[in-house]
């Protein structure tokens, strides 16, 4: 049987490890574009969406929460120490894994803050009883999955009765010229060839995904609506992905391109949604 697309992520995730940590720190995802707007840094536009998302879900001291592909745990680690909550991250990469535990460890959360390392396809079936979590968040990792709608069926299973689900990603959308099908996939098939994403969905199908997993849908927007989405990187002391030298150093300049032209298009966006399991 030939390698499931999960598995080419994460191999993805083994060459990008040195790349993201060097350029984007312990956060691999966008910052809340308001904070950006107003002058914050970078890292703290990236923890105020992570605070807002884990307040949309009201976590409280003692819940559990679940963070669905973890990365080196920077977002899984600040959500658990605004809330007081205890939360598990999940990657389907060991080193990742690893480095998510120490950064844990540094500080003093190992307690309150595990993560864990699931199979490539195991998103298809949580490695976890029904009912366990309080809370499910995710910040950019859906985007790679090749079965989107089966992971949100988990979530669902593994929520509370009047549990909630909260994350954002990375979503295509028509924009300006570019309307049709056929013109958005010319825009976006080199971001999804570079970053190993089967298929990018939009705002419209991450709820149809939660709605047809039985969750109540209270949140599904763009976070840039009507605007391009810039800025995954913007402090001006951050070394930029253009000038990057290190390990597949063309690859990820090559990435970078696909991503700014489709940034610069409008095509490519982020989206937010919150849910909740009925009680
Ligand atoms: C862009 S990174 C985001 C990491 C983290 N959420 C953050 O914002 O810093 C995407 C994450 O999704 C995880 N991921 C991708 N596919 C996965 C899968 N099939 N199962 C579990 N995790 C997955 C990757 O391992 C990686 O940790």
């Amino acid at each position: 049987m030939s390698e499931p697309h999960e598995h080419r992520v994460q191999e993805f995730y083994d060459s990008a490890l040195h790349c993201y940590e060097r350029i984007m720190g312990d956060r691999w995802h966008h910052a809340d574009p308001d904070a950006l707007a107003s002058g914050l840094s970078r890292l703290r536009g990236c923890e105020i969406i992570e605070e807002r998302l884990a307040a949309l879900c009201g976590l409280r001291p003692g819940d559990r929460g679940l963070d669905f592909g973890s990365g080196i745990g920077g977002p899984t680690i600040h959500m658990a120490r605004v809330t007081g909550a205890s939360f598990i991250g999940v990657t389907n990469n060991a080193r990742l894994t690893e480095l998510a535990r120490a950064n844990a460890a540094r500080l003093g959360l190992a307690d309150r803050v595990s993560f864990r390392t699931i199979d490539d396809l195991g998103y298809q079936a949580l490695p976890f009883p029904d009912a366990a979590f309080h809370a499910v968040t995710f910040f950019e990792s859906v985007c790679h999955l090749s079965d989107k709608p089966a992971l949100f069926r988990e979530i669902a299973r593994v929520l509370i009765p009047g549990g909630r689900v909260a994350g954002i990603d990375w979503i295509q959308r028509p924009f300006g010229p570019y309307q049709s099908e056929a013109q958005i996939a010319a825009i976006m098939q080199p971001v999804n060839d570079a970053i190993t994403i089967p298929a990018h969905g939009t705002v419209a199908s991450y709820r149809v995904y939660l709605e047809s997993a039985g969750l109540r849908v209270a949140i599904a927007r763009d976070l840039y609506d009507s605007v391009l989405c810039w800025s995954t990187v913007q402090d001006d002391e951050t070394p930029s992905w253009a000038g990057y030298e290190g390990p597949e150093q063309q690859m990820f300049r090559r990435g970078e391109e696909a991503l700014a032209h489709a940034r610069r298009a409008g095509v490519f966006s982020v989206g937010m949604w919150v849910a909740a399991k009925p009680a």
